[in-house]
């Protein structure tokens, strides 16, 4: 039997486990019809939510690049750096709903069997802002949305009762997607945010409200380097700077050790893995934790601002693996190392008699206590 790319994630089906996620690549009608026609099984629009935004004055998003065999890390380009990792202080998308109600509706009628996730975002403060949430929820159901991303996770956001702030916040998270469970009639997932001690919390709290997925990373917190020339931040605003999102390689490790505990603490959740993904051997640290999806956005800014050259290779890979190994699809492979990742005092330590450790060590001095 011929491997299939197809997969059924929160109910719905995809012909391949594959997604865009919230961010630039997904912010217009056009971008999203290229992304289908590229071979992207499905596109997370960029954040709808229902307050004005106004994002900063000058560029919202840089790439920090490194120079192989050297320290140096910058924003300034130079030949031959590698990427290091996306930063952006964006905020969820500048255009109302209704510029995205009209627009999700074509692009469904254009793409139906491609999966079109809307993702929402309002607060939580009040009764007001609750009912946002259903506006948003129902606006975009109407229109034609297969599912529905609750962003609980914007690293960037002023108001104390949106995004990574109350994403933290294992009730509010629950309310929230209670709220708009109550309303929808499509799958429902929760993008949690990394910058929590214990993410199981949070998604145990996405889980009772209802959540039918789970998303997991949005960028981590962090700030931009400071030019050691000019002694500004690489990424500022009359000479300041804010919290903004890591995302791209340097997250992947990162995002893993998220996934990992996400996918142990509920090995029957269905979970959607984003964070430093290029090319398939990076998704499939995914698959074999567990995921039944991932999503892609640094990759695919760097890549014709859609990312064709990088969904054409995660299929190839993807099928290219799943022959070779005689596999029929996600589902043989998925979540097979998902039990591997243990405490560390369970990790097998050697022989009494073989272990040179400690003050034995080569290289470490000998302290004067053990010379006496
Ligand atoms: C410029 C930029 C804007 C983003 N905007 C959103 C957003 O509106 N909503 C959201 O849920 N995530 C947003 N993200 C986060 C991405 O969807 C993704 O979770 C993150 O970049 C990690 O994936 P990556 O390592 O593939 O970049 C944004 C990321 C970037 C770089």
């Amino acid at each position: 039997m011929a491997a299939t790319l197809g997969v059924t994630f929160s109910g719905l089906r995809f012909e391949n486990p594959f997604l865009l996620s919230s961010a630039p690549p997904t912010e217009s009608e056009s971008n999203i019809l290229r992304a289908f026609d590229a071979g992207w099984g499905g596109v997370v629009t960029k954040t709808i939510g229902l307050h004005p935004v106004v994002n900063v004055d000058g560029p919202k998003t840089k790439f920090l690049r490194a120079m192989p065999e050297s320290p140096h890390l910058s924003m300034k380009r130079r030949p031959g750096m590698a990427l290091h990792s996306s930063w952006n202080w964006e905020l969820i998308s500048d255009k109302p709903l209704d510029w995205w109600a009209p627009r999700i509706a074509r692009i469904k009628r254009a793409h139906p069997t491609r999966i079109l996730v809307a993702s929402i975002m309002a607060g939580s403060g009040s009764d007001e802002e609750l009912r946002h949430w259903q506006t948003l929820a129902r606006t975009c159901q109407d229109e034609g949305a297969d599912a529905l991303e609750l962003n609980l996770s914007c690293p960037h956001m002023d108001r104390l009762d949106m995004g990574s702030n109350i994403g933290k916040d294992q009730a509010q998270i629950s309310i929230v997607t209670k709220i708009v469970k109550d309303v929808a009639t499509v799958p429902v997932w929760a993008k949690l945010t990394p910058s929590t001690t214990d993410i199981v919390v949070e998604a145990r709290g996405a889980f009772l409200g209802g959540a039918d997925a789970v998303v997991s990373s949005n960028t981590f917190p962090s700030i931009t380097l400071i030019d050691p020339e000019t002694l500004e931040f690489e990424m500022n605003v009359d000479g300041y700077t804010s919290s903004g999102g890591l995302g791209g390689p340097a997250i992947l490790p990162q995002s893993l050790a998220k996934m990992a505990q996400l996918t142990q603490a509920f090995p029957d959740g269905s979970f959607s893995g984003i964070g430093g993904i290029a090319e398939f051997a990076h998704a499939l640290n995914y698959f074999l934790l567990g995921c039944g999806t991932v999503q892609v956005c640094t990759a695919a800014m760097l890549d014709h601002a859609i990312g064709p050259n990088v969904i054409a290779s995660l299929t190839s890979d993807m099928l290219a693996f799943m022959e070779k190994r005689g596999y029929a699809g996600l589902d043989d492979f998925r979540g097979l190392r998902r039990d591997r990742v243990v405490t560390q005092s369970l990790i097998r330590r050697p022989d009494a008699k073989a272990y040179h450790g400690g003050h034995e060590a080569e290289g470490y001095a000998v302290s004067p206590a053990d010379k006496h």
